[in-house]
């Protein structure tokens, strides 16, 4: 077992203190409105902690998008400040005792590492919290850095992933079942593995069952597939029986146009697990959504990340809906990792309806792939000498 990560009690008492929070407010921005500002509510519970055990000031500090290293008025702060100053006050909480610092990105010492920028933004503050979950995986200045200067501890987000996320490494109720989809397998090997060695079952949909039908000896005509993965995927296959893929497909016809905000074309059909030459399988088929859905419906413990198809087009969302449909209906424990499979959850208005919706993408995946993050070890390693 891990050796636990400081959480807010842990810390020395804030009241009059002045806290540095690193938050992950890398939100979806459209013509300057948040569209999905969940990684901005889930942090005011830590924040409104500090506040209530008398912080007199919390600077919060985080990334936004990818600059290069300068400003850049694209990824301005400004809208998320906005949106901040109201869910404080909303919160009835004091706005001018919350702060939020330019992107962290504009200055390239940021993703370089560099100790001298985490010094810099510890200058004036007492203690380190780091709610920053969806960026732990990057051992940027202001996700390792600060606690080697200042007593720190995980936020209330950062500590509900880890333990939820440990807890799924660490003693899952059986069956355990993982449903994987997305469109790479190589971005997937690593949790691959390491859920193999956990798991009952794992269903594999999305762009990446077609290199793994592939290995089986399927045809995949023009869909998504890593040639250089076949081999690694029967390996994988014949390690066990817990993987399944998919027993029938929709696929759509040479030449449709297909995906968000396109012009439809093209026929769609439901084959077996081979896809005609030249045709394109683009969701998991009905037969292999119901099958799923019983594994699913079956489970104690489920993990989803990644969707069954191209769910952002109509015609290729049903073995999403589906999946996501089971997972919110199965009385076991569910929990999905954040990025797409959190997007298309609440577009089918079902993201309420899991246990943990985790605010990671990447950084969810790395967890389950090495059970422990560069920002979730830093706070356990807390103050070493500067
Ligand atoms: C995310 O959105 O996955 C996190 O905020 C990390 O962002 P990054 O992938 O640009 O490092
Ligand atoms: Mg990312």
């Amino acid at each position: 077992m891990m050796e636990k990560t400081p959480t807010l009690e842990d810390l020395p008492d804030v009241g009059g203190k002045s806290v540095l929070m690193r938050t992950d407010y890398n939100v979806p921005i459209v013509d300057g409105r948040i569209t999905d500002d969940l990684r901005m509510r889930l942090p005011m519970e830590t924040i409104i902690w500090l506040l209530d055990h008398g912080a007199r000031r919390v600077t919060t500090a985080s990334h936004l998008g990818r600059p290069k290293g300068k400003p850049d008025p694209r990824f301005s702060m400004e809208p998320v400040r906005a949106h901040l100053r109201e869910l404080v006050e909303a919160a009835g909480a004091d706005p001018s005792k919350v702060e939020l610092l330019e992107n962290l990105r504009f200055d390239p010492r940021e993703e370089a590492g560099d100790l001298s920028f985490a010094k810099e933004l510890v200058e004036g503050h007492d203690v380190f919290v780091n709610d920053a979950f969806g960026a732990a995986h990057r051992a940027h200045a202001s996700v390792v850095g600060p606690p080697r200067f200042l007593p720190s501890a995980a936020g209330r987000v950062m500590a509900r992933e880890v333990e939820v996320l440990g807890g799924l490494l660490e003693g899952a109720k059986r069956p355990f079942v993982a449903v994987l989809g997305g469109s790479k397998v190589s971005d997937k090997l690593g949790v691959i593995e390491s859920l193999l060695k956990r798991v009952d079952t794992l269903l594999v949909g999305g762009g990446m069952c077609f290199t793994f039908l592939a290995a089986q000896g399927h045809s995949v005509g023009e869909s998504l597939f890593e040639a250089d993965q076949v081999d690694t995927c029967r390996r994988l296959l014949e390690s066990g029986d817990q993987i399944q893929v998919p027993s029938d497909l929709t696929v759509l016809s040479p030449g449709g146009r297909f995906g968000a905000g396109v012009q439809p074309s093209g026929e769609t059909r439901q084959v077996g697990a081979d896809v005609p030459d030249e045709w394109i399988g683009l969701d998991i088929g009905p037969g292999t959504a119901a099958e799923f859905a019983d594994v699913i419906g079956a489970a104690a413990t489920v993990l989803w990340n990644g969707p069954m198809g191209v769910f952002e087009d109509p015609r290729f969302a049903a073995g999403t809906r589906t999946v996501a449909e089971a997972v919110a209906a199965t009385r076991g424990f569910t929990v999905v990792g954040g990025g797409d499979s959190a997007a298309a959850l609440a577009e089918f208005g079902l993201a309420g309806d899991v246990d943990h919706l985790s605010t990671g993408g990447g950084a969810s995946l790395e967890f389950l792939e090495h059970g422990d993050l560069p920002g979730v070890a830093a706070l356990r390693s807390g103050m070493v000498a500067t």
